[in-house]
Formats: structure tokens, C-alpha cells, sequence
């Protein structure tokens, strides 16, 4: 939050009573409407207000614009930001030639538009956007109005919706945003903001002319280097090319209401306020103090930036500080150097020890090094042609920019907690031998993968002489549907870390039970921190589960294709002599089960938040089911697969169970029904057929559980036979829905959300597929895009079906709810 004494927005202006009166009240200036130190004018929807201010700490006049209807104001725009007027003698008004000027007493001209007017008749208007136009007005007694000067093409230290930040390409002329000198003097300071259109567009943050952050490239939708941009400015943020040299980037937010700008202070800090109307304060949204990395280039050339790390400098991998002494001292601007010469250097130096060619380390959710040089070329051949250059010295891929590569010094990277790129970094093949080769692991996996196929094979065909027993069934899948085979050669394995089984060994204590956090059919999952001091979870298959090696391949082709902020994250596995382990990112919140169906966690989930869970369940969700190039079904979503981060969003976990579909399949049937009772729509359950409306089902069953706070499979005290979604239907029907919303849920603001998730998830839970919206629609429903919702049939499973229905299926649930990363147990076959 900004607090008034935070901010050099400082004070509240108390406009006394007696300036007040001399309000002149509309909302322009003209030779006789001028106005005087005590007035000001107001825009004409009473949104913006111009007069006379002084800031805090001093008691000259300075003429801003500010927003009229908060009483702690921020001022947007000051005019006369180099000359105060030193006393209440000050007024703004048109002069003879045209200009808007402000004077003292004395009549002296402090400041000035400074435009030719042709000695025009002119007149100035504040606009609701909180701009200070100069108009001609015809001689001609038309309406028409001739702009010659506004207060957007002059900024003072602010960023506000609608403002043009331009560069022209031709002439380098650049329109800048200028901090103060100081929180009490609005004259200009060191810091200056910035567009550079030169090669990818960015935002530069300079210190007179020093860079001093950077926004990272434009990728057509958002700054690849800010991504908290990722969730909040998606819509709002534009690049302009007007073709007539002009480039410039401008903002608006879809909702008018949503006051919010962006401003550099005096100190060198980028910042985003906006104005919470509930609690009548600004907030800050983002500030490039929230890490020490943002000052450019904070580690050097190679340097590595993360804040989360104590020093939070280090060398890239590969790379070495240049200087010892002064890296171990904290200063880390010398930087680091390669340690071990590129295969260029050293054919360079003698052509016969050419080696091995060299590699890249990954290095994941970083800002990209400054200085990209765009290329053309495909995603699948950017790293080739990195390689294939000698001055290479890294590359990256964003679908948005394409492939971008850097030559040189690399600087300006530094590691974010989420968002931001995957930078490859070239380093000679020794660099890489910390990790095993991974051509090993490919090579083991494709053993695995043939021998499993052949297994598979081998019963399919046994199968085919006598008739087929439990076990049969489940390993006759393995070729009918042809998993591995097909999915194995998709798998970039490249993409995942190998870890040593020594390693996590030690990063689990010995995978002792006091970092077990659950156990599973497949096996148990460990809490572990590894030498670096990253937290994971490790899920440890057991040795003894011929039908979890499938599911570890499978996990691994999936989830190493997939990533989205509403997704779980697998850094990598190992597999070394029979152990199989899968390596992911550490969920501290653990699963939704954890908060929603405890009576005291549940507390801190108000409707915001569970509205937050749904919303993004749905976009991870949407990702899997239409966005990731692959079709992905989970066919297994339920709470204690959602995990939460520190800030509760959701991230869909647990794809042991889910199913790639190529190109134009949407449906399949399975011999093997993976899943957990209680979420699997009718259609799977019964015949094995899924498709992304069977996740649908499951969506809605989970939708439900987060507005009732119960579970599907609890007992309703009202009525014992009734299942969650039967007693869902019985409220519809009764016209009573918000019976069912968990009593923690403070209903009242919320209502109509509320109903319309209810109403949503019995649309989900329907009992024919066909009759399902696909997760896209029900975004838009749940969004509001779609206004009027259609009624739903009446669900599928209505009756409570009880542990001993699930008996005789084939399978049956176990949960270990308090786990962070739980399991389906299969079991009954
Ligand atoms: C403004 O000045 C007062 C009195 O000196 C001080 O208490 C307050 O914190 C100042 N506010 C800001 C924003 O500097
Ligand atoms: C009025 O003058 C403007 C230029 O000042 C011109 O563009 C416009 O066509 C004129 N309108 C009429 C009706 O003459
Ligand atoms: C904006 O105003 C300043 C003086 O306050 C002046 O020096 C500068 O040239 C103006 N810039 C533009 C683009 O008009
Ligand atoms: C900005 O640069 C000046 C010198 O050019 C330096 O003294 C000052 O510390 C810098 N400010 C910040 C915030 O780095
Ligand atoms: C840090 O290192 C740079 C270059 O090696 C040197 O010029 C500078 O004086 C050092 N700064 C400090 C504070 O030691
Ligand atoms: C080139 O080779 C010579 C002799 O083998 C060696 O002394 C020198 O350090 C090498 N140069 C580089 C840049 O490695
Ligand atoms: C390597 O990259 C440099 C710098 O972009 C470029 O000038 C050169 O043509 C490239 N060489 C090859 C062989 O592509």
C-alpha cells in the first residue's frame, strides 16, 4: 500500500474553503476564464481536477493536475516544474499569442506551452483522461477544434492510461517520463523513462544516462522481463506502429472504473499504484523494489541474479567470477568469465582438438540478457543456428518474439519465482558433465519404452490366444493404445534436469519418513531441499509397481510438455539402477482438500479466493485441453490433485493418469479406468469412454465441493441417500441454491457470482457428454461473457454411492488429504 508518507504524492491537498469559492468550475481556460492560485478547473465528468498545489516540504506554487475525487491525491502532471511560483500571486491563463502560460504577480512567465499559434484564438480544456488540451479555435465559427498542445505529449513523472510513451524511429526523438528531483520538488530529476524501438521494443528505466532497469523485449501481448504483466495488463497494453515513424506504447483498462497508473519517483522506482476504492487508499500493484535484482545488470556480465539466494549474485553455470577478491567482497559489477573454452576457441587455437561440440544449460523463469538480436527462424531451428555461430553465445524462444539470440557479454539476467523465459546458455560439453549425459537417460528411457512395449505386445498377443485375466487387461493397453511407442519420440527429455539418486537421496534425508508426504499407490512422495536450497517434491515410484512405470513415463511426457502458471512444475527425475523418481516443484500450501474440508483453513478461502482456485483451475485446464499443441486429458481432477502456492492459485497436479490425443482424436475408450469415484462422469466410469467432457464432469464436481465446502462423497446430514451433486439438483429445483454455499461464505455481495458458479457446474455435471460445455465456454460463463446461462438436465449420480459400490469397481479411492502431493490408489484389480 502507499502510505501517504511513502509516497512524495504525500499529503492530502485540503483545498481550503476559500478555494473552494473561487472555483471557476468548468473545465477550461481562456483569455478571461483564467484562473488564480485559489481556483482550479474541474474535467467535465468531475474526474480530474487542475490547480494550483504545493507538495510537501515546501511552500511553492506549482500548477498539477490530480484526481479530483480522492482525497489522497496523487499529482499526475505539474506544468511550471522548473519555476514555482514563490507566493499565492500565480495565475494560469492564454496569453496573446496563443500559449498557455503561468505568471507571478508580476506578470513574469514562469512556464509556457511554448507552440506556434499563428496568433489563433485558442483555448485550453481538461479532458476526462486527465489531459490538458490547447486548442484553435477556428476563425471560421465552426465546431471544428485544431489541437496544437496537450499535456500528454509533455509527461511529467507519470504513466497514465491512454498517454503515448513515442520514439520516432527515424529521428531518435523520444518522448520521456521525467522523475522529480525529490519528494518536494517536482523539478527534474535523474531518472527518465523511456521507449527504445531499436531491434525488439522495450521500456528503458535510465539514471541520467545510465541504464538502470529494463523491461525486457515486447513479445506482442506483454514485457517478457515483467511478469506479474503475465495476469493483469494482458488486455490493457499496446505497441503502435503509426507507419509514420512513430512507435509508441500506450494502455487502457477494459474496466473505466480501475484507477491505476504508472509513475517513476524520485529515487529511481518504477511503480504501479492503484486506487483501492473499499478501503480508500493506494495500493501498489508492482515496484521494481519488490527485488534487488532489478537494478540492471546488478551481477556483471554472466552474472546470474536471484534474490531468493544470499549472496543473490552468482556466475552462470559454466562461467567463473573474474575477479575473486571483489566477487567475495560483494562486488559483483567485473562479472564472471567462461571457464572452459567453446569448441570455436578451441579449433581456433589448434584445428585437430576440435572435442565435442558444445551444449546449452537451461536456465528457466529468467529475464532474458539485454541486447537480443531477433531472428526469423523457427522455433525447432533456433537453437541449431546458435550452435551452428560461433559468436552465439545464447539463445531463447518465446512464442510472441520468436527466436532471439545474444553475442557477447550476457547481462541483466536474473531469476524470477514464476513467468519470465527459458534461456539456453552456451557452455563446451565438459560444462556439462556435472549432470549425466543425457543422451544416457534417453537411451534408458527407450529401453524402457521397448521393453515395456514388448511386454505389452507379448500379452496383447497372449490375450488374443486365452481369454484375458485382470493383469492382462491392464498391460494390453499398453500397445493397444500404444503410449509409450508413440509418446516417447514427442518427449524433449532435454528439457528436464537429471539428478543423481545420491542427490535426492540427501535432499530427503534418506527419503525418511519425516519428509514422506504421502503415499500412494505408485508409490510415496518426499519433501526435500537440495543443495542449493530449492525446496521439491520427489515422488519416489516403488519398486515394486510394474503398473507405476508406466505411469512414470507417462507423467514424464506429459508434464515435461506442458507449462502454465495453473500447472504443477516437474524439474526433472532420475533413474538410476531400479529406482524410478520424479523431481517437482514444492507446494507449501499442499492440496485445495487441505484448506477446503478443514474447518479452520477454510476460513481463509472467502469467496475471492475460491473464485480465484476456480478461475484458475479452468485456464489450467483450458491449457491442457486446447492450448498446449498436444490434447491432454487429466482424467483424474479432484481437490487433493489441486495444489496451492503461497498465494493459493491453483496448479493442477498429478498426470500419472493423463492421456495425450493427437491432432483430430477427441475421444477414446480404455480397458483401464484410472480415476478416482466421485468425479468420474458416468460415461467413463461405466464404459471406459473419456474425452475432455469427462474432465468437464470432474471440473464441475470439484466446482461444487469449493462452493459447498463439502465433499462429493461425505455424508449430507439432510438427506443420507443424496451424493453432493443430488442434493446440488435438489436446491436447483427448489430454487434455493444458495442453501448450498459453504456457511463461511459471506453470500451477500457475491450472489450473483455464486449462483451462476452453481448453476455452471450443474451444466458440467450433466449426465450426457454431449449436452457439457467444453472448459472454454465455461470460462466465458463463469467470466460473465456469456450472460444468460441455460438451464441444466439433471445430473449424473444423484444417489450417494457408497465405499461398498466401489468394491465391486475397479477400483477403489484412497486419499491422503493432508499431503502435499497426493496419489490415486489403485488397488481391487
Ligand atoms: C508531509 O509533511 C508532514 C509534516 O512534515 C509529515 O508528517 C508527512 O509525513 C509528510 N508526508 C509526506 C508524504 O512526505
Ligand atoms: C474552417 O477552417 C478550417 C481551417 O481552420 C477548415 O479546415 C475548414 O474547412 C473551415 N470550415 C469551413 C466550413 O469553412
Ligand atoms: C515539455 O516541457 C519542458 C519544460 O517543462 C520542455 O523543456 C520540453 O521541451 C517539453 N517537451 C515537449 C515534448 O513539449
Ligand atoms: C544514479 O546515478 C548517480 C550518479 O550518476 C549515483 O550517484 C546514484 O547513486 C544513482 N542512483 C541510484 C538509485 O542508483
Ligand atoms: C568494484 O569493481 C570495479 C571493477 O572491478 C572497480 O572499478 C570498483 O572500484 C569496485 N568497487 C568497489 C566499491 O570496490
Ligand atoms: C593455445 O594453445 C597454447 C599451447 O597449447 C596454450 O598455451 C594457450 O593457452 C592456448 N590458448 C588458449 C586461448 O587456450
Ligand atoms: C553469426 O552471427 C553473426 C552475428 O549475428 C552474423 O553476423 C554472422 O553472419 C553469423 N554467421 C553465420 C555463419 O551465420
Amino acid at each position: 500500500m502507499i502510505h501517504q508518507g511513502k509516497v512524495r504524492i504525500f499529503s492530502l491537498l485540503i483545498l481550503s474553503h476559500y478555494a473552494m469559492k473561487f472555483c471557476i468550475g468548468g473545465d477550461v481556460i481562456t483569455a478571461s476564464e483564467y484562473i488564480r492560485d485559489s481556483g482550479s478547473i474541474i474535467s467535465s465528468g468531475g474526474l480530474y481536477r487542475l490547480g494550483f498545489f504545493s507538495p510537501n516540504g515546501t511552500t511553492n506554487r506549482y500548477v498539477g493536475i490530480w484526481h479530483n475525487k480522492i482525497p489522497a491525491y496523487n499529482v499526475f502532471w505539474v506544468a511550471n516544474r522548473e519555476k514555482p511560483v514563490l507566493d499565492s500571486s500565480g495565475v494560469m491563463t492564454i496569453s496573446d499569442d496563443g500559449n498557455l502560460v503561468i505568471m507571478n504577480g508580476k506578470k513574469d512567465v514562469l512556464w509556457s506551452s511554448n507552440v506556434y499559434t499563428s496568433g489563433a484564438n485558442t483555448k485550453a480544456q481538461l479532458s476526462d483522461t486527465g489531459n490538458l488540451i490547447l486548442f484553435k479555435q477556428s476563425s471560421n465559427m465552426t465546431d471544428d477544434k485544431e489541437m496544437v498542445w496537450e499535456s500528454f505529449r509533455n509527461m511529467s513523472d507519470a504513466f497514465m492510461a491512454k498517454m503515448k510513451l513515442s520514439t520516432n524511429v527515424r529521428t531518435k526523438e523520444k518522448q520521456v517520463l521525467t522523475s522529480w528531483k525529490s519528494p518536494s520538488d517536482p523539478s527534474i530529476g535523474s531518472f527518465s523513462i523511456s521507449l527504445e524501438p531499436l531491434n525488439i521494443p522495450e521500456i528503458f528505466l535510465w539514471n541520467s544516462t545510465t541504464l538502470y532497469w529494463r523491461s525486457g523485449p515486447w513479445n506482442g501481448k506483454v514485457f517478457i522481463g515483467v511478469p506479474q504483466m503475465e495476469s493483469v495488463y494482458l488486455d490493457g497494453f499496446s505497441l503502435v506502429d503509426d507507419k509514420e515513424g512513430y512507435v509508441y506504447v500506450t494502455y487502457n483498462f477494459a474496466e473505466v472504473s480501475y484507477l491505476s497508473y504508472f509513475f517513476v519517483r524520485s529515487n529511481g522506482e518504477l511503480l504501479q499504484p492503484f486506487w483501492d476504492e473499499k478501503y480508500k487508499h493506494w495500493r501498489i500493484d508492482w515496484s521494481t523494489k519488490e527485488s534487488a535484482c532489478n537494478v540492471y545488470g546488478k551481477c556483471g556480465p554472466f552474472g546470474f541474479c536471484d534474490d531468493k539466494k544470499s549472496p543473490i549474485c552468482s556466475c552462470l553455470r559454466g562461467f567463473e567470477p573474474k575477479k575473486v577478491e571483489e566477487w567475495r567482497r560483494g562486488n559483483w559489477s567485473s562479472g564472471c568469465t567462461q571457464r572452459s573454452l567453446l569448441q570455436c576457441d578451441r579449433i581456433k587455437n589448434d584445428s585437430t582438438k576440435a572435442g565435442k561440440m558444445d551444449g546449452f544449460v537451461r536456465l528457466e523463469n529468467v529475464k532474458v540478457p539485454n541486447y537480443a538480436i531477433w531472428s526469423s527462424t523457427l522455433e525447432d531451428q533456433c537453437r541449431e543456428q546458435c550452435l551452428s555461430n560461433c559468436s552465439c553465445a545464447a539463445y531463447a524462444y518465446d512464442a510472441g518474439v520468436g527466436c532471439m539470440y545474444w553475442r557477447g557479454d550476457l547481462i541483466d539476467v536474473l531469476k524470477f519465482s514464476y513467468g519470465g523465459t527459458t534461456l539456453y546458455v552456451r557452455v563446451a560439453h565438459t560444462e556439462l558433465g556435472g549432470k549425466r549425459d543425457l543422451r544416457a537417460i534417453i537411451a534408458t528411457a527407450v529401453v524402457v519404452a521397448t521393453f515395456l512395449f514388448s511386454i505389452g505386445t507379448f500379452f496383447a498377443w497372449k490375450k488374443s490366444k486365452k481369454q484375458g485375466g485382470k493383469d492382462r487387461e491392464q498391460f494390453s493397453e499398453v500397445s493397444s493404445e500404444n503410449v509409450l511407442g508413440e509418446n516417447l519420440s514427442k518427449v524433449n527429455l532435454q528439457d528436464l534436469v537429471l539428478y543423481k539418486l545420491e542427490e535426492l537421496a540427501a535432499a530427503t534425508s534418506n527419503f525418511s519418513d519425516t519428509n514422506k508426504l504421502g503415499e500412494g499407490g505408485f508409490g510415496a512422495v518426499y519433501r526435500g531441499i537440495l543443495l542449493n536450497g530449492k525446496e521439491i517434491a520427489v515422488k519416489r515410484l516403488s519398486r515394486a509397481s510394474g503398473q507405476g512405470l508406466q505411469e512414470f513415463i507417462n507423467e514424464m511426457v506429459v508434464i515435461s510438455k506442458v507449462q502454465h502458471r495453473n500447472l504443477v512444475r516437474l524439474f526433472g527425475c532420475c533413474v538410476e539402477r531400479d529406482e524410478k523418481l520424479l523431481v517437482y516443484e514444492f507446494m507449501p500450501n499442499k492440496g485445495l482438500d487441505a484448506f477446503l474440508f478443514d474447518s479452520l483453513k477454510r476460513q481463509q478461502l472467502d469467496w475471492r479466493r475460491r473464485f480465484n482456485i476456480i478461475d484458475g483451475i479452468c485456464r489450467g485446464l483450458l491449457y491442457l485441453h486446447r492450448d498446449s499443441r498436444l490434447r491432454i486429458i487429466h482424467r483424474d481432477l479432484k481437490t487433493s490433485n489441486i495444489l496451492l502456492d503461497e498465494e493459493l492459485n491453483p496448479r493442477i497436479s498429478d498426470f500419472g493418469t493423463a492421456r495425450i490425443f493427437g491432432g483430430k482424436e477427441d475421444q477414446a475408450n480404455t480397458i483401464r479406468v484410472v480415476g478416482t469415484y466421485g468425479y468420474m462422469a458416468p460415461e467413463y466410469a461405466m464404459e471406459g469412454r473419456f474425452s475432455e467432457k469427462s474432465d468437464v464432469f470432474s471440473f464441475g464436481v470439484l466446482l461444487l465441493e469449493i462452493v459447498s465446502g463439502r465433499q462429493n462423497n461425505s455424508f449430507i446430514e439432510e438427506d443420507q441417500s443424496l451424493s453432493l451433486l443430488g442434493l446440488a439438483w435438489k436446491y436447483w429445483e427448489e430454487d434455493n441454491v444458495l442453501a448450498l454455499v459453504d456457511p463461511q461464505i459471506s453470500v451477500r455481495s457475491f450472489e450473483v457470482e455464486i449462483v451462476r458458479c452453481i448453476n455452471v457446474a450443474l451444466l458440467c455435471t450433466q449426465e450426457l457428454a454431449q449436452d457439457r460445455p467444453t472448459i472454454s465456454t465455461v470460462i466465458s460463463m463463469i467470466n460473465n461473457e456469456i450472460v444468460c446461462l441455460p438451464s441444466p438436465n439433471k445430473p449424473a449420480f444423484t444417489e450417494r454411492q457408497t465405499t461398498t459400490d466401489t468394491g465391486s469397481s475397479r477400483q477403489s479411492q484412497k486419499k491422503y488429504s493432508a499431503n502435499n502431493v497426493t496419489l490415486t490408489a489403485l488397488e481391487g484389480r
